[in-house]
């Protein structure tokens, strides 16, 4: 398949190797990212290509304006801001980036549990208020602990190396990648009412579907430990937010790292201000080595397709 590309807008901050690439092959590129929705659906009929990255949201009236639109670019993983089915209806290609930022989220989770473990946030937001409070910040050593992770595939794999290399214990769910997979990189798969009980840790890393929103609820914090900590760097509502905060009040759940939520950005804050959660504004794919990656993957790929190479290095 070969796709005519002359025109690609760019409506999201991504890295400029994105736009060098592509100009480079004559592509012309339009980098504008502080269009309104309204706006958007007024400039998308130029271009027969649309890349984003979260922020913009492509809706079903965004793809039913784009008259000339024959792919859309997400420099990143999920694609949930891009509705696929009006895109597929209209014969509009959707392709995303879904390895370039593995590392950078599988990292950013590792960096919520080991500072969750230790309260680093809190302790050092008390040194910088001039406090010296060694009692209140005792923390748990990991070494030793169970970690739990929901959903197997690349970051959730990751994350399971890195955090063996202190001492955890891994365990694991995931309907698609079996045990004999999850062996070869130390996860112990098991059945999720198996897993509940054994974990000192649950990190998700899922996508958000009907089959995984409020996956981890007030059922399941019951199934669990007293004190268990949880991780979400995936998708807003994969845990219950409600839930959470109820657990968190009853000591039920011990602490709760977060960089993902149901409403981005929030509009209220309680459970983001709770003092046992810590809280990011959805960084984990936030790096300069991810963000270059993305960028040049999906120019790459854009270019593939207008060249008719097979994608994927097929
Ligand atoms: P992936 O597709 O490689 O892995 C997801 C895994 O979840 C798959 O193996 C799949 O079989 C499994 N899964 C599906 N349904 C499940 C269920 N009901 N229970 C358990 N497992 C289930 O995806 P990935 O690249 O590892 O990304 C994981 C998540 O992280 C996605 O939601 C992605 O959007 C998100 N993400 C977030 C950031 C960030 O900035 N916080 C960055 C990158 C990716
Ligand atoms: C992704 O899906 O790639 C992440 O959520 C990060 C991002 O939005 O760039």
């Amino acid at each position: 398949m070969v796709i005519s590309l002359k025109k690609v807008l760019i409506s999201d901050e991504i890295d400029e190797k994105c736009v060098n690439i592509l100009k480079k092959k004559g592509v012309e590129v339009v980098k504008n990212t502080k269009l309104s929705k309204e706006e958007l659906i007024a400039e998308i009929p130029k271009y027969d290509g649309l890349i984003v990255r979260s922020a913009t949201k492509v809706t079903a009236d965004v793809i039913s304006a784009a008259s000339n639109l024959k792919i859309i670019g997400r420099a990143g993983t999920g694609v949930d801001n891009i509705d696929c089915n009006a895109a597929t209806q209209r014969g509009i290609i959707v392709m995303n980036t879904p390895g370039g930022n593995t590392l950078s989220a599988a990292e950013h989770t590792c960096a919520l549990i080991v500072t969750m473990s230790r309260e680093i946030p809190n302790a050092a937001q008390s040194m910088k208020e001039g406090k010296w409070d060694r009692k209140k910040y005792m923390g748990n050593e990991l070494n030793g602990k169970t970690l739990a992770i929901i959903g197997l595939g690349r970051i959730g794999k990751e994350v399971a190396l890195r955090m063996q290399s202190f001492g955890m214990t891994t365990i694991g769910f995931d309907p698609i990648i079996g045990g004999d997979v999850s062996s070869e990189f130390d996860v112990e798969w098991m059945k999720l009412e198996e897993l509940w009980p054994l974990a000192d840790y649950i990190t998700v890393h899922t996508p958000l579907i009907p089959q995984t929103k409020n996956l981890i609820n007030d059922e399941v914090f019951s199934k669990c430990k007293k004190g268990v900590k949880v991780i979400n760097c995936a998708r807003g509502g994969i845990i219950d937010e409600e839930g959470l905060f109820r657990n968190l009040e009853t000591g039920q759940c011990g602490g709760a790292g977060l960089d993902v939520f149901v409403q981005e950005p929030p509009t209220d804050f309680k459970l983001i201000k709770h003092p046992k959660v810590i809280a990011t504004p959805h960084l984990g794919a936030s790096t300069y080595e991810a963000q270059s990656r993305v960028a040049v993957e999906i120019a790459e790929q854009f270019l593939d397709l207008s060249e008719g190479l097979k994608l994927f290095g097929a």
